[in-house]
């Protein structure tokens, strides 16, 4: 990619605009035991050396996107999942100085910092970055976090107009060239000034996860990049989804967005060893007390699953965060893979319970595969 360093339109910097069918991230690699809810041997502990390592494994194999879970507290549980976690935009900030091309997320809670703070740190990362910052916004469901910072959760809807006053300010920042004022709802801006604008023009990429129909409306308004969850084989299912998701944003915002959907995957060289080591991480070594937690809360909390919905995915949430099921051997995977593709995702990101020796085996295995059902060209970094 062109060294820039100036101004520049982000598919001139940004890989997450580039024209590979299907795009791949690593989803929580800044947060304890990332998105597998286990005590099995070798999951992900936070630190910056295992950052750094599978930063650098997927920039070098010309993954798209490095995406970090905002988290604050853990889930309790023997794993305490997640309660080790690195704060993302500086984590991105760190990432994006150890990597070359691929694209750095920082996700934020938006009732946990100002939008004056956020844009200036947004934009300080995409320099750093040289124009591949992308930015996940979250509005928060997870009470104990948010209790935190002494601000009363908010009502489901009202969160999402919150983050929508949120990211206009956001945005006024990154593209305003003269001072501004703005008073509304939740904000008072009093001659809102930033410098210097972000690399990317207009403004870096927007991701927003929203699962209820509030949350997809706000992503299909506002985001480069929205979420659904798939079920197992439902692949016409996700197929309406992805539509759904595109003609809202075709024709009630004159938008076309990216969509996503977030995977964990076990490969092994046979069908059976890979749905073995499936049973054992999740079903012998799973912390069930954490998952329970997790899921009384986002089954009240989020409108993306019923609560009774949230009860039979316990088993996928504590395999990779309610991810879809990359499991089998490398051919299997692509298959899978292929098929997401085929109902018109645009990328995968994805979760192991050894991110860094699970992520070499995929860079090893995987990749050369998919590359061969022409799902992605062959990366060649530029010398
Ligand atoms: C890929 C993905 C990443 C997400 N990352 C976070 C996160 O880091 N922190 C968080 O609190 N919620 C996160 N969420 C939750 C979503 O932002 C959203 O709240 C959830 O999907 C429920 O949808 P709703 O807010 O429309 O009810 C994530 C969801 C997905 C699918």
């Amino acid at each position: 990619m062109a060294v820039q360093h100036h101004a520049a339109p982000r598919p001139a910097t940004n890989p997450l605009f580039n024209d590979n069918r299907l795009k791949l991230g690593v989803f929580g690699a800044n947060v304890s035991n990332g998105c597998a809810i286990t005590l099995a041997e070798g999951h992900l502990e936070t630190t910056w050396p295992n950052t750094a390592r599978i930063a650098t494994l997927a920039d070098q194999a010309g993954f798209e996107a490095m995406v970090p879970v905002a988290r604050w507290k853990g889930f309790g549980g023997p794993t305490n999942f997640n309660g080790s976690c690195f704060e993302c935009y500086t984590w991105a900030a760190g990432v994006a100085a150890v990597t070359e091309q691929i694209g750095v997320f920082s996700t934020s809670h938006v009732p946990t910092v100002h939008p004056l703070l956020a844009a200036k740190q947004a934009t300080t990362i995409d320099h750093i970055s040289n124009g591949r910052f992308a930015l996940n916004i979250v509005c928060g469901w997870y009470q104990p976090e948010l209790e935190m910072f002494g601000a009363p959760i908010m009502e489901h809807d009202t969160r999402y107009e919150y983050a929508a006053e949120w990211l206009e300010i956001v945005k006024r920042l990154w593209t305003a060239e003269d001072e501004f004022d703005f008073e509304g709802r939740f904000f008072r801006i009093q001659k809102g000034f930033h410098q210097p604008k972000p690399i990317q023009r207009p403004f870096p990429p927007i991701m927003n996860a929203g699962g209820s129909p509030v949350g997809q409306r706000f992503a299909a308004k506002y985001a480069d990049m929205a979420f659904i969850l798939v079920r197992e084989h439902d692949y016409d299912g996700a197929r309406a989804q992805v539509q759904h998701l595109r003609r809202l944003a075709r024709e009630e915002f004159g938008r076309e967005l990216q969509v996503w959907t977030n995977g964990y995957v076990v490969c092994r060289p046979t069908e059976r060893e890979a749905r073995d080591y499936l049973n054992y991480y999740v079903r012998e070594r799973g912390d069930w007390e954490a998952v329970d937690n997790l899921t009384r809360i986002i089954g009240i909390q989020s409108g993306v699953l019923p609560p009774e919905a949230v009860e039979a995915f316990k088993f996928h949430f504590i395999a990779g965060w309610g991810g879809y099921p990359l499991v089998g051997t490398a051919e299997q995977i692509t298959d899978t893979l292929a098929k997401l593709a085929g109902v018109g995702l645009d990328g995968v990101v994805l979760s192991w319970v050894n991110y860094e020796a699970e992520l070499q085996q995929w860079i090893a295995e995987v990749l050369p595969l998919l590359e061969q059902a022409g799902l992605r060209r062959p990366f060649r970094q530029e010398a």
